[in-house]
């Protein structure tokens, strides 16, 4: 059995898959800004931020895999925060990324979204596609193997509070009234985060190296039957609204697009000699190095010859 490193496992998905990795045998270390409310008593927990860089090198150090699930999470938050996304989804992320190299670790086991296909996601879609290129990038550099899962839409036990199933029950009982984003046409594959997380860990068969493999739901249902759903289980006293004029950020049918980015070829209309130009920057050179005082080899042989 391994060791492994659960960056993000005091949350919604990172402590089920926390929790399926222990009863697996393996050894689990919890690395999150908060105690884990979930924690089993054999497992160990890291309290820190993954922009602390010596504390993750620390932390990785110590491990065979490392699961990645720490992040701005929240579709929204992310929207409103695009400098603050970026620094704990991509710096945060290189810093991982980094310690995995130095440590030669096995595998590191990333959390994207189904989002990085679409149009929709804003910020948090950009960071996520922007972290599995670090990744494919630090496999082509220092061979450091990897496994991209995109999760769809969660739901479950220990979710958050920006969780949309969590969010409509929390509605539902405190106010018997649910009000949703959106016409209720849209359909959605839910998982159920336990099923999501046995997929999480079943990845790491060597199967899964180098792969994107997609953790969604195989029962898609629009909406608007989900609230039906959840208002008949709570004996039809809850009134649901439909606000479709704030609907914005998330998607109708499928969050896949198809984004075809041809660039525009511009042919200047301005005409510089290729020798001429060649020649310039030659010249610039030779006086920058010159003005540097640097030893120029060339004119050395030149006069020589
Ligand atoms: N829940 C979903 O439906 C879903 C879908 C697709 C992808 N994901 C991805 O899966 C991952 C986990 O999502 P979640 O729903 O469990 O979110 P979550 O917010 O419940 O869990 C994230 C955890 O990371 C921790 N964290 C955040 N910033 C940190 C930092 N700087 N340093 C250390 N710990 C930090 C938080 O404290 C939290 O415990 C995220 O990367 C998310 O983008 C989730």
């Amino acid at each position: 059995m391994s060791k492994v490193l659960v960056i993000g496992g005091s949350g919604f998905l990172g402590s089920h898959v926390s929790d399926v990795l222990t009863n697996k045998g393996h050894e689990v270390y919890i690395f999150d800004l908060v105690k884990s409310k979930y924690l089993l008593p054999n497992q160990k927990m890291i309290i820190g931020d993954i922009l602390n860089k010596d504390l993750i090198d620390q932390s990785i150090e110590k491990v065979d895999y490392v699961y990645h699930f720490a992040a701005i999470a929240d579709i929204k938050e992310a929207k409103d925060n695009p400098i603050k996304s970026a620094r704990f989804n991509i710096i945060g992320t290189l810093n991982i990324l980094d310690a995995c190299v130095k440590y030669k670790i096995k595998r590191i086991i990333f959390s994207s979204s189904i989002y990085v296909y679409s149009n929709h996601g804003s910020f948090y879609r950009s960071t996520k596609q922007s972290c599995e290129l670090f990744i494919e990038n630090y496999f082509e550099e220092y061979k450091l193997e990897y496994t991209i899962l995109r999760y769809g839409s969660l739901y479950g036990t220990r979710a958050n509070n920006f969780n949309f199933i969590n969010n409509v029950i929390k509605q539902a009982l405190l106010n018997k009234e649910i009000i949703r984003k959106g016409d209720g046409q849209e359909t959605r594959d839910y998982i159920n985060v336990i099923d999501a997380a046995i997929s999480s860990v079943d990845v790491l068969s060597e199967d899964y190296i180098n792969k994107y493999v997609m953790i969604t739901g195989n029962q898609t249902r629009k909406v608007n039957e989900l609230l039906e759903m959840i208002n008949e289980m709570m004996n039809n006293e809850i009134k649901i609204t439909y606000d479709s004029k704030n609907y914005d950020g998330h998607y109708q049918l499928t969050p896949y697009s198809f984004r075809p980015k041809v660039a525009l070829k511009m042919i200047s209309k301005n005409h510089h000699d290729l020798g001429q130009g060649i020649l310039d920057c030659i010249y610039e050179n030779y006086q920058t190095l010159k003005k540097e005082g640097q030893s120029i080899l060339y004119n050395k042989i030149k006069k020589n010859g």
